[in-house]
């Protein structure tokens, strides 16, 4: 599928409600299902990646209803799955994969997970080598999926993780919930910490210590289910944040979006960058929320390493642009989990960024950017490579272009938000920003 897209003459304007977030919404499934009574999930995001889990949970003897955006799990309890009758397939989900590896790992029966080519790309061991030390046996194919799952009685560990990671986290403590005594987990840095979260809400036990990367998990919980409200997608909102800073003349606001502090890396760099951000903080239960008003600025260049990464990880793409927009150079490492994200970003960033004669140099571990804000665009057909966040981010980048621009395969956007341009173009009032 090809997109064309035309920039919009006096900027984007408006307020918009972005949808749920994907990554809560995963994790509201989830733990619905090994509840006991019913969850329901408003604002959830019929996205495809969040629709491989839901259809997994159901394959997994989980009763689940979805009319739109609202959904209903008949928890069956941590010990209530069933085995399902052929492999599970995660579609493009990492996150679904990693998180039900974890909590398949403890289960009384063997299952398997598949994905799509990308998937089946990713690093696997990630989740096999640490649910290893819990005693779990998961097989997998040349250290990628398939995944064989052995389910077995898990026993508890104290676990140092190698790799800085919500999935992985995430994966480990749905397994030591299924432990008989507590676990440790132990981060290399602060992750989204969504699931902990959740796992208190659901009424689980899990303490964080001081420094933010202890966790100990308490196990057999007993979960009951409950109404969880996801709060708009920081990720998605991203996007237009960036758009409304780069594209002159915008304004834009956007309510309802998460604050989560493990997630909101783009609001510090936008400010640090000399962006026009505003946030303002709203009551809420759970997940922090709030509003963000953004308006078109001058950008300067940034340096981002190790310890700014995560809160920042699925929006690099966008920091690219963003940098590749500000006049100076701006460095970004330790960023080398972006080379086995759905496609190795790195790589792809920088493909796409020279398309607009952006003077982006690939790091092993992250990229240089000498950016100005006037660019010798080369071609203006981008291609998203199948990775919804690469797709998106080129869309947002031919917003500044004077000729219209094509992205090809951008399918690719509906695994993580299938409104994308039907949302974009009612920030553009004047209609012409799409076609
Ligand atoms: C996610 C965690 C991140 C992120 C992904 C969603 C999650 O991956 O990139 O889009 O929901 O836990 P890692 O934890 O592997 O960095």
């Amino acid at each position: 599928m090809q997109t064309l897209i035309k920039r919009p003459q006096n900027g984007l304007h408006g307020r918009l409600t972005v949808p749920g977030d994907k990554s809560i919404s995963h994790r509201g499934l989830i733990f619905g299902a090994i509840s006991t009574g019913t969850t329901r999930l408003t604002n959830f995001l019929p996205a495809e990646d969040c629709l491989s889990t839901l259809t997994a949970l159901q394959q997994l003897g989980v009763k689940i209803d979805r009319h739109e955006t609202t959904v209903t799990v008949h928890g069956v309890g941590l010990h209530g799955l069933t085995a399902p009758t052929q492999p599970l397939d995660m579609g493009n989900a990492g996150t679904a994969t990693r998180l039900l590896a974890g909590l398949l790992a403890g289960q009384a029966f063997d299952s398997t997970l598949v994905g799509d080519d990308s998937l089946s790309q990713r690093p696997m061991q990630r989740v096999q080598q640490p649910l290893a030390q819990m005693g779990a046996k998961l097989d997998l194919t040349a250290g990628h999926l398939p995944m064989r799952i052995h389910g077995r009685a898990l026993q508890s560990a104290t676990i140092k993780m190698a790799v800085a990671s919500a999935q992985v986290k995430s994966a480990l403590i749905l397994a030591a919930l299924q432990a008989p005594t507590a676990s440790t987990i132990i981060e290399q840095l602060p992750t989204r910490d969504h699931t902990e979260r959740l796992l208190t809400a659901f009424g689980g036990q899990l303490n964080t210590a001081a420094d933010g990367r202890t966790i100990t998990v308490q196990p057999q919980p007993h979960l009951t289910g409950k109404t969880v409200t996801v709060p708009g997608d920081m990720s998605s909102a991203a996007f237009f944040m960036t758009a409304a800073s780069i594209v002159p003349g915008s304004q834009i606001t956007l309510p309802q979006v998460g604050l989560n502090p493990t997630r909101t890396g783009l609001l510090q760099v936008l400010q640090r960058m000399g962006g026009d951000v505003t946030v303002t903080p709203q009551a809420s239960v759970g997940e922090p929320l709030g509003t963000v008003t953004v308006k078109a600025a001058t950008l300067k260049p940034i340096d981002l390493g190790a310890d700014d990464i995560p809160a920042v990880i699925d929006e690099l793409p966008l920091v690219a642009l963003l940098a590749a927009t500000a006049t100076g150079v701006s460095h970004i490492t330790g960023a080398s989990e972006l080379r086995v994200k759905e496609t190795d970003r790195i790589a792809t960033i920088v493909a796409e960024l020279k398309k607009l004669g952006v003077q982006i140099t690939e790091q092993p571990d992250g990229f240089t950017i000498d950016g100005r804000p006037a660019w010798q665009v080369k071609t203006a057909t981008f291609d998203s490579h199948g990775d919804h966040r690469i797709g998106m981010m080129m869309a947002i980048a031919g917003l500044r272009l004077t000729q219209p621009t094509t992205l090809a395969h951008a399918e690719a956007i509906n695994i993580s938000y299938p409104g994308f341009f039907t949302d974009l173009q009612q920030l553009c009032p004047t209609k012409e920003a799409l076609a």
